[in-house]
């Protein structure tokens, strides 16, 4: 019989109980619904709404509860619907009518905003610790490559010359925000809805300040209808999640590209690639690919839950019940690619000669003539039109700047001397990039520098004791 019976004279249609259960994803709460009813029954004593022997008995009861779902000897039906009202079932078949008491002052729809709230505040620090072992691999890996030059691009043409621990300096830099992203999220949502009610609170002396506190807390939400349909918390998850997944995408990208006969930058471990049913000598990136694509489902994930949300009139609307499934997927697919991404990454082998050769084609060290020149006094505008000709020059004789002969350059500018021959050598190149941010190997230095220090300051900040 259904908890709502008094109301109905007929019982649901089977169909509709199927459709309305939610236990087979939403069990996965189970820790949180428990840890929330636990405060809120030690609340109900400590306030005398209930007796506190009462409030004993009901905790005493939902811990062995929690033992025993953990064991899997606890029996979770489709017909009690969620986790909320199977938790409360399976309490009053253990401790008889005081079991029934659990419920007062308090709404499955601020049970279900509380328990899913915990859920996420408990994954943050988890994913967090993930992205900072991936940030310790890039950092070990770029103290390795500081004086790898390659090239580096701009609409995918060769631009300039980097270093390899250039490169994976920029995206430890995109992974440093996201750590950060997650950290404002986790502070956001460090107030508790527990207390709200089904939307407007209770008429019990109810102490929302105690419930939030006991459950790790700064504060109740100050408004209860807000609190039961707020699911920015999750908005922001998916929003951090997505933005992490287009980063390690583009990565994923790039290392596709490095591995590709065209590039040989790199090759990948044999471990952390695959080969093909049919061509034998193909080593594929299927690692790298993957990750690429589970960014379209954490995508998709993010897009759901906006969807549903977007129409929703105050307060809880069933539609909500769609709000943890992509959650749960976005968080389990993030959980995934992070640490076979970052052991992919660790195995990595890198071919600095072919980096070299690739960066002496192309023309990278043109500005760098350019600049030789402008050295010498004369204006940038002027010094770009002459290396233009000079890159001119070298198309139709097959030459790269510095093949050419000082005679060459001088037919063009009496600038030119010499010391142009060294100015134009790649590893110069880079390492006049001084600048704070640049390629140079001091200044990548640096940014590994910064880098250690952050995933130092960040390892336990905003982790979850509660
Ligand atoms: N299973 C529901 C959910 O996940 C719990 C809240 C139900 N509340 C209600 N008023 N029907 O959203």
């Amino acid at each position: 019989m259904k908890l709502w019976a008094g109301r109905f004279q007929k019982e649901t249609d089977g169909l509709v109980n199927d459709f309305n259960s939610s236990i087979s994803f939403d069990a996965r709460l189970y820790k949180q619904d428990i840890e929330g009813s636990i405060a809120h029954a030690t609340m109900l004593g400590k306030q005398g709404i209930i007796e506190e022997h009462e409030a004993s008995r009901i905790i005493d009861g939902l811990k062995t509860i929690l033992r025993d779902i953990e064991a899997g000897t606890a029996e979770l039906t489709e017909d009690s619907e969620d986790i909320h009202m199977n938790v409360e079932r399976l309490l009053t078949e253990r401790i008889g009518d005081t079991g029934k008491r659990l419920h007062t002052a308090r709404s499955r729809n601020d049970q279900v905003a509380l328990d899913f709230r915990m859920f996420v505040r408990a994954e943050i620090p988890e994913i967090k610790g993930q992205i900072l072992a991936l940030e310790t691999v890039l950092a070990g890996k770029a103290k390795a490559h500081v004086d790898t030059v390659m090239p580096g691009y701009t609409h995918m043409q060769r631009a300039q010359p980097t270093t390899f621990a250039h490169v994976l300096m920029a995206y430890a830099n995109m992974f440093r925000r996201d750590v950060t992203r997650l950290e404002d999220c986790l502070a956001r949502l460090d107030e508790c809805p527990l207390g709200a009610g089904a939307l407007a609170t209770s008429t019990y002396p109810v102490d929302r300040f105690e419930t939030a506190h006991l459950l790790g807390f700064s504060k109740p939400m100050d408004n209860s209808m807000d609190a039961v349909s707020d699911r920015d918390f999750a908005l922001e998850l998916l929003s951090d999640l997505s933005i992490l997944m287009t980063h390690l995408s583009r990565f994923a990208e790039e290392i596709i590209l490095w591995c590709s006969w065209e590039f040989k930058f790199a090759e990948l471990d044999d471990a952390y690639s695959t080969g093909s049913s049919i061509m034998p000598q193909k080593k594929n990136p299927d690692v790298a690919e993957l990750v690429r694509g589970k960014a379209g489902r954490v995508y998709g994930s993010l897009i759901t839950l906006l969807t549903v949300m977007k129409g929703l009139p105050l307060a809880y609307n069933k539609d909500m019940q769609e709000d943890k499934e992509p959650v749960f997927d976005a968080i389990d697919t993030v959980k995934l690619c992070l640490p076979v991404f970052a052991a992919m990454v660790d195995t990595l082998t890198i071919l600095p000669r072919n980096m070299e050769r690739a960066a002496q084609v192309g023309f990278i060290n043109a500005t760098d003539c350019a600049d030789y020149l402008v050295k010498k006094g004369l204006p940038f505008r002027d010094a770009y039109m002459i290396v233009g000709r000079l890159v001119n020059l070298c198309t139709k004789s097959g030459d790269t700047l510095d093949t050419l002969t000082l005679r060459d350059f001088r037919a063009i500018s009496k600038l030119f001397d010499s010391d142009v021959y060294q100015a134009l050598q790649l590893k110069t190149c880079v390492n006049q990039r001084k600048v704070y941010g640049g390629p140079s190997r001091e200044s990548v230095e640096q940014q590994i520098a910064n880098l250690e220090a952050f995933i130092a300051a960040h390892k336990d900040v905003g982790s979850d004791e509660a």
